[in-house]
Formats: C-alpha cells, structure tokens, sequence
C-alpha cells in the first residue's frame, strides 16, 4: 500500500485526540498498542460458555507440581470446568512459596528437619517476599481476595556496609556521599570544558543545575557534605547535630557503595513493593482453595509421564493417572530426570538450565531492637559479608517482638551456608550481622530457621539460569504431545511468582485453544 492510501496511526491519534480529548486518544493508543506499559495481550480465561457455545465438553487435565505454577494452571481451567488433578509431591501446597510460623517442620535432603519454634503470630517468608506492583501477581491478589501491604524495598535508614568501609554507615549517608562526589566530579569536568562537543552552553548550564540538586554541590560545584547525610542528633527545638563531614572522595570509591545504593533501580525492584498481609502464602492458600484442596493430592511424587495416542498415563507415589493432557510444572532439572517418552530432545531441552542456589535465615527477636534502636522500619541492609542482605520486617511495627531476614544469598554464598548444618549457618549469620548491629544481634535472638532451597526436598534450587533463550527454552514453550510445560523457569520472570503465573496463563490459553479445536 503506498503511503498517501494509508491512515499513518499519529493521523488517527491526532485526529481522535482532537474529536474525543486525551482520554480518547489514550485508550485508542491502547488499543494499537502504544500507550506506555500497553499489556502485549490481555489473558481471557477459559469459561463455561467457550464449550456450551461449541458443544463440546472440557477435558481431564493432570497438572505435575502444586506450587504457584500448577495452582495457577488448575485454578484458571477449573473456571471452565476442566477436570483437573494436581500432584504434588510434598506434604504442602505452594513449592517455593513457602511461609513458616510456629510449630512447621523444614525438612532437608541430606541435612536435619528443623521445626519453627516462633512465637504465636510471627512469620517467616522462606521463599519470595516481595511484588512488584506491575507483576500479574497483584492481579491474582485483588482477584482471589488477599488483603497486601507495602513492603519496603529501600529505606535510607538501613544500613550499607562494605569491606572497604571503616563502619557501617546509613544508607542515605553512602547516598549523599556517593551522588555528592559524582556530581561535583562531573560539574567540575563540565564547567572546565570537558564536555564542551558533546553539549551546547544551555545544556551545560541544565546539567549544571541538576547536578547541583543531584549532589547537594556548593555554589563552587564542591560536595561538603549536607544535612542529607543525616544526624548524630536528630533536629527538633534544636538544629541537632548533623553526622558530620563526608570521607575523602578517595574513601567514598573504595568503600564501594555502588552495588548497594543501585539495588532498587531496575523495574523487578524499585519502590513501592507489596507482600500479602500475614504471610506470602495467602496466594497458594486462596490459590489452592479456589481449585478445591479435592482435586489436590499431596505426598503423591510423579514416577513416569506418557504421552498416549489419546491422552496422557501419569504414574505417581500411590497410583496411575490417565488424563486428556498433562500441564508439567516441576523444576526442569527434577522433569528431566522423570522417565517419560516424550524424546531425547525434551530431556536435553530440560537439562539446560542451571539451578541456582539460594539460601535465607529467619531470626526472630523478642524486642523490636531495629526500629527502636536504630530506628529502622522495614527495609534493607546492604553488604558484602556473605549475608548479603538484612531484611527489616515490613509488618507488625511497635508490636513487641519480630523476625529479620539474617541472611539472604545467593550462589556461592548460599552453598557456604546451605552445607553447614542450621546451628552454624545462624552462628555464622549471627558473626556476621553483630559486624553492622552490634552485640543485641547476638544476644537478643529468641528462635530462628534456615532454608537452603537447593536441598529442599522435590525441589532441588531456588530458581533457574538460562545459558541461552535460543533453543532449549524455545522447544519447552512447545507441548511435547499431549503434555505442556509451565514454571517461572519458562519465562524471562524468573525467580518471581509472576512468571509462574504468566507461564501457566500461556499453557492454559493454548491448551484451552486446542480442546476447543480438537474434534474428538
Ligand atoms: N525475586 C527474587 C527477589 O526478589 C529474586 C530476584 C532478585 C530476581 C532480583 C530478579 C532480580 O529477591
């Protein structure tokens, strides 16, 4: 079609935004797929009338896995009224989305059974612990009912503490500092000619002026320090007792800050964050309650998948299925290890990712020590010890008691602590913290459970690494038969629950397709 015969889409925009206003113009550019943050495709669900409307039935599916991915599967065919069946190998609903409170066991493949000693009400998020607002996952909260709250990602008043660092130091102290010094190195290069081809004298005078609100710089573009690195003394009647002057910029460098104070920057990560009220797995529980726990069997570990001329043969711990079709959703790394006839190629496929290790401890204290003391109310520590983070409970402020994350790792860190056994990886994490914290670290803790989700039972990782999305991955977005593959580990949401859920979207939509699609 030449150009002058086709209605570009800015003519159409600008010509529905003249008739209808903004509102118009932004819903047509919905529509064409251009407004910012457009969903590539909305999901429509299966429904009854898709098979009332074509006189067909639904089918009897077998779902592999009740974690986030399989109740999802199950929870989405059911609206249509599939006949589903979940197995699940563990005792528990959930797979990786995991809250312990008082009174759960942990066991441990190789390792010792831990039981939760928490008090009554108190938590511990042992797997994912944090939404981000654009994530599906919010969507299955406001639709099943789960009451969130914030979760605080980032807080200027947690701590960043480094090997290259005399001290802890607060986080928005390691921010003035760290911002302070790039402005003015950059406002000082700019002002002296540096920049002068890259940029005309307005913009040099536009970077100029955020570089000065960026680093707090002096009107002679030199970072001194400023009351945004805070207070020995908070102010009040008095001007309090600000922290005092900034280290060299020399130190800033070395103390190496960056990965730290850059934690929150990427779209998975930024502030605000949310997690359901009273513990994560109020999604797997709504999730498994919307399914109906009938059709869920647990302690029935999957022995072999067959892919028949006319359905599927899933043999599991306790008996044999038959079904229309088979939703996979297991770890790869467990599926390829899982007799099944569906080809060389499909268990090459399945043996590509690499699981990941990772590892957290929930340390419960009898006193809330971090928001009275250091005045920390939810949040991050960042640091380069092998604990990697402290997390700050986000929840159940100025009640009297609480549980931190200790540590949360991953890799070789999480192998570290994963192979020792619980009462040396909370020494350990106890040796650690004490280094930011100070001795009530130590000396105040009440209870506290580790997980190493490489040595979780049926599990066998905490998520996932793709050497590649050619290939493997492609072939696996595929049904091998009768029998079609979900987890977060088939998306490039890995490591979320979102992924889970967007994945088991995919395999419920084509699925969903082809029984309406199939003739007998
Ligand atoms: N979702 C996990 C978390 O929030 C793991 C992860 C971290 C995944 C960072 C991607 C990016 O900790």
């Amino acid at each position: 079609m030449s150009e002058s015969k086709v209605m570009t889409r800015r003519a159409l925009l600008v010509g529905v935004g003249a008739a209808g206003g903004a509102g118009a113009m932004f819903a047509a550019m919905g529509a064409l797929g251009l407004a910012p943050d457009a969903q590539e495709k909305d999901f429509v669900p299966p429904q009854p009338s898709d098979f009332s409307l074509r006189g067909r039935a639904a089918a009897k599916v077998v779902v592999l896995g009740a974690g986030v991915a399989g109740l999802t599967c199950a929870y989405e065919l059911g609206k249509a009224g599939y006949d589903c069946t979940v197995l699940e190998a563990a005792d528990r609903v959930g797979g990786r989305n995991l809250t312990l409170r008082r009174g759960d066991r942990l066991p441990e493949t190789g390792g010792e059974t831990q039981t939760a000693e928490f008090e009554e009400g108190t938590y511990f998020n042992a797997g994912p612990g944090r939404i981000a607002q654009w994530m599906v996952a919010m969507d299955y909260c406001r639709e099943l009912g789960v009451p969130i709250e914030t979760f605080v990602n980032n807080n200027a008043s947690a701590y960043v503490y480094t090997g290259g660092m005399k001290a802890p130091a607060r986080a928005r102290t390691a921010r003035a500092d760290l911002y302070g010094y790039v402005a003015e190195l950059l406002a000082k290069a700019t002002h002296a000619g540096a920049l002068n081809r890259r940029l005309t004298k307005d913009d040099r005078e536009r970077l100029a002026e955020f570089l000065r609100r960026f680093g707090d710089l002096g009107p002679d573009l030199t970072y001194g320090g400023s009351t945004r690195r805070g207070f020995e003394t908070y102010p009040g009647v008095t001007g309090g007792v600000p922290a005092g002057t900034p280290p060299s910029l020399s130190d800033v460098l070395s103390a190496g800050t960056g990965r730290a104070l850059t934690m929150d920057f990427g779209y998975e990560q930024a502030m605000p964050m949310f997690q359901p009220v009273g513990g994560m797995d109020a999604i797997v529980t709504a999730l498994a309650g919307a399914v109906g726990r009938d059709r869920i069997r647990t302690g029935a570990r999957v022995t072999g998948v067959k892919n028949l001329p006319d359905g599927v043969e899933v043999a599991y711990q306790g008996g044999t299925l038959r079904a229309d079709y088979c939703v996979a959703t297991l770890p790869p790394h467990l599926l390829a290890r899982l007799p099944h006839n569906l080809g060389a190629p499909i268990t090459a496929a399945l043996r590509t990712p690499v699981p990941v290790a990772a590892g957290k401890i929930g340390l419960e204290y009898g006193r809330r020590w971090w928001e009275i003391d250091d005045r920390i109310y939810g949040g991050i520590t960042e640091t380069d010890l092998d604990i990697t983070h402290i997390w700050y409970p986000s929840h159940g402020y100025h009640s009297r008691s609480g549980l931190v994350v200790g540590y949360y790792n991953t890799e070789a860190n999480a192998e570290l602590y994963g192979g020792l056994p619980h009462r040396d990886r909370r020494n350990r994490a106890l040796t650690q913290g004490k280094k930011i914290h100070g001795d009530k670290y130590r000396a105040e803790l009440r209870s506290s459970v580790s997980i190493a989700w490489q040595r979780q039972p049926h599990i066998e990782g905490a998520w996932v690494y793709w050497p590649s999305h050619q290939g493997a991955f492609a072939l696996l977005q595929r049904p091998a038969g009768r029998v079609y593959f979900a987890g977060d580990w088939l998306t490039h949401l890995i490591a979320w629950q979102a992924g889970a859920m967007e994945s088991a979207r995919k395999a419920v939509t084509e699925l969903h397709r082809r029984v309406l699609q199939t003739t007998s």
